[in-house]
């Protein structure tokens, strides 16, 4: 089954996401977008390769992509993407059953969750972007505490299958998910990347992230990076 299509091409705010306030973007700002920009979220082409590949956030429509993603790759279903999203303790009392279905619950309550990219219409990576207030364990980071009030959206998670990784897909998926955050409102993205092949790869490399846009705003002594990309005002 291919990726469903309807409301993603032109994307505007995600479906059910609630107009930007204080405790949607736990920011302390109600600066809503004055318009709703139309996203084309479009086809991209993975450059060390040449391998053609086209990024959809997921939306109710596209559930069963996501589904099938995360049933052909056991790594990324054993978390679901819940460990940041749950806090440390509700991530070690809950069953991969459960973080299964609370992910899938997330998408049919119209919550952003992140970005698929395909090839011929197979998932085949995924990038993990929603507003910083829905991860729990980031919200309650020491190493990644917040750095200012922004209603910032955050980046934390990729996942490339085995067979099209080292062909920059991460690089794509985080343009689709820059572009998918900037249509909903976000004003600010916000990556924690580290040097890649030691802990939290999964989190993308800065490299990449400047290649997107990102610049470093890591506060003077943090123990992590902190790269942001600014929407249009
Ligand atoms: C980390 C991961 C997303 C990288 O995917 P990829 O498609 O190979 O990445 P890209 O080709 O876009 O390269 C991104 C960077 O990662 C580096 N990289 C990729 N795989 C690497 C590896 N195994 N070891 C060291 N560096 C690696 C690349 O050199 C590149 O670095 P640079 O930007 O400094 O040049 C992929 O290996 C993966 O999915 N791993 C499993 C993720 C995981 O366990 N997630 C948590 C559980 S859900």
């Amino acid at each position: 089954m291919g990726p469903a299509t309807t409301g993603i091409l032109r994307a505007g705010r995600h479906p059910g996401t609630p107009p930007r306030t204080a405790t949607r973007c736990d920011s302390g700002k109600t600066d809503a977008p004055a318009t709703t920009r139309i996203s084309t979220i479009l086809p991209v082409t993975a450059s060390r390769s040449g391998r053609k590949y086209e990024c959809r956030p997921i939306t109710t429509a596209n559930l069963v992509d996501l589904d099938r993603f995360s049933s052909q790759h056991g790594k990324f279903r054993w978390c679901s993407c819940m460990r940041w999203r749950m806090t440390s303790s509700k991530y070690r009392s809950s069953t991969k059953e459960s973080r299964v279905a609370t992910l899938e619950d997330l998408v049919r309550q119209g919550q952003p969750v992140g970005v698929l990219a395909y090839e011929d219409s197979h998932p085949v990576g995924w990038c993990s972007i929603a507003p910083r207030d829905a991860y729990g364990a980031l919200q309650r980071s020491r190493a990644l505490r917040r750095i200012d009030d922004e209603a910032v959206w955050s980046v934390v998670c990729f996942f490339v299958d085995r067979l099209r990784r080292g062909q920059r897909l991460t690089l794509a998926l985080l343009r689709a998910a820059v572009e998918y955050a900037h249509a909903q409102g976000a004003r600010v993205v916000e990556g924690y990347p580290v040097r890649p092949g030691g802990l939290y790869t999964y989190m993308g490399s800065p490299a990449t992230f400047k290649a997107a846009g990102f610049s470093d705003v890591t506060p003077p002594g943090a123990a992590r990076l902190v790269m942001r990309h600014l929407g249009q005002p």
